[in-house]
């Protein structure tokens, strides 16, 4: 049997959480994602709600994350569906995260804090405030790397952000349904670039969970050895600890085309 067949799997961005940002819009969509998740064999999942300084307060977010919480926690207990879920949050990058106490957004009883940087543009200063908040013992998980086009023209910048203290996301739906990029993720894999994929999922259509066939992807194209290793940091990281990992190798770039 392959790896990704036999294993259960740790999603650790996913917006699942009901009427709370652009993910579930209510209870069943939630609930219907947990099922498929499950289905996929994901039985940890963080739940990973937008927060942005510019838009909320942080006392604001909690007071609505935990409102959120409690309706879902009601409904899956009768659910009946075994899966082990976290709070989380999935925070815009800022100057902020430097001057807050960022320990109520990380994952529950951890230190682990998903980062969304900005689309357009890759903040130069970036790797100095990650390495100051691994410093204050935040350990950053920087999401959906894959998505930024910053990253897609030198995806190198990855080994500095991984060398300041980071861990790197990246989209199941990106590996599975961004043909055009497919050759280039699958290489950033193939380099040590990622830690874990995960699905970020929004809801049964957009975005939907599919981490199975995207582990599936991996075992095929970079082996079984780094499915696994992605699989268990994903899992160890649920947990609070810090994953094993391979140094990531800087990619060439070759006639336009990076190798
Ligand atoms: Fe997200």
């Amino acid at each position: 049997m392959t790896t990704t067949k036999a294993e259960s799997m740790t999603d650790l961005h996913s917006h699942i959480l009901p009427g709370i940002d652009d993910g579930a819009k209510d209870l069943q969509i939630s609930l219907e994602l947990l099922r498929k998740q499950y289905a996929d064999r994901v039985t940890q999942i963080a739940l990973t709600p937008h927060f942005n300084f510019e838009r909320q307060t942080l006392e604001e977010f909690l007071k609505v994350r935990n409102r959120a919480a409690q309706e879902l926690g009601r409904a899956f207990r009768m659910s009946g569906i075994p899966q082990r879920m976290k709070l989380g949050a999935e925070v815009f990058y800022s100057s902020e995260i430097l001057q807050t106490d960022m320990r109520a957004l990380c994952l529950t009883g951890t230190s682990l804090l998903l980062i969304e940087f900005p689309p357009a543009y890759y903040p130069q200063e970036a790797a100095d405030v990650l390495y100051q908040l691994t410093r204050r013992g935040i350990v950053p998980l920087i999401a959906h790397v894959e998505r930024y086009a910053f990253v897609r023209s030198n995806p190198n910048l990855l080994c500095d952000l991984i060398e300041a203290g980071a861990y790197t996301q990246m989209n199941a739906t990106s590996l599975m349904l961004h043909r055009k990029y497919q050759k280039l993720y699958l290489r950033m894999i193939q380099h040590g670039m990622i830690h874990v994929v995960g699905t970020d999922t929004h809801s049964p259509s957009k975005r939907p969970p599919m981490l199975a066939d995207a582990m599936k992807l991996v075992e095929e194209k970079c082996g079984q050895q780094m499915a696994r290793r992605m699989i268990e940091n994903g899992a160890v990281l649920f947990d609070g600890k810090e994953p094993e990992y391979l140094e990531p190798r800087a990619m060439r770039q070759i006639l336009g085309q990076w190798i």
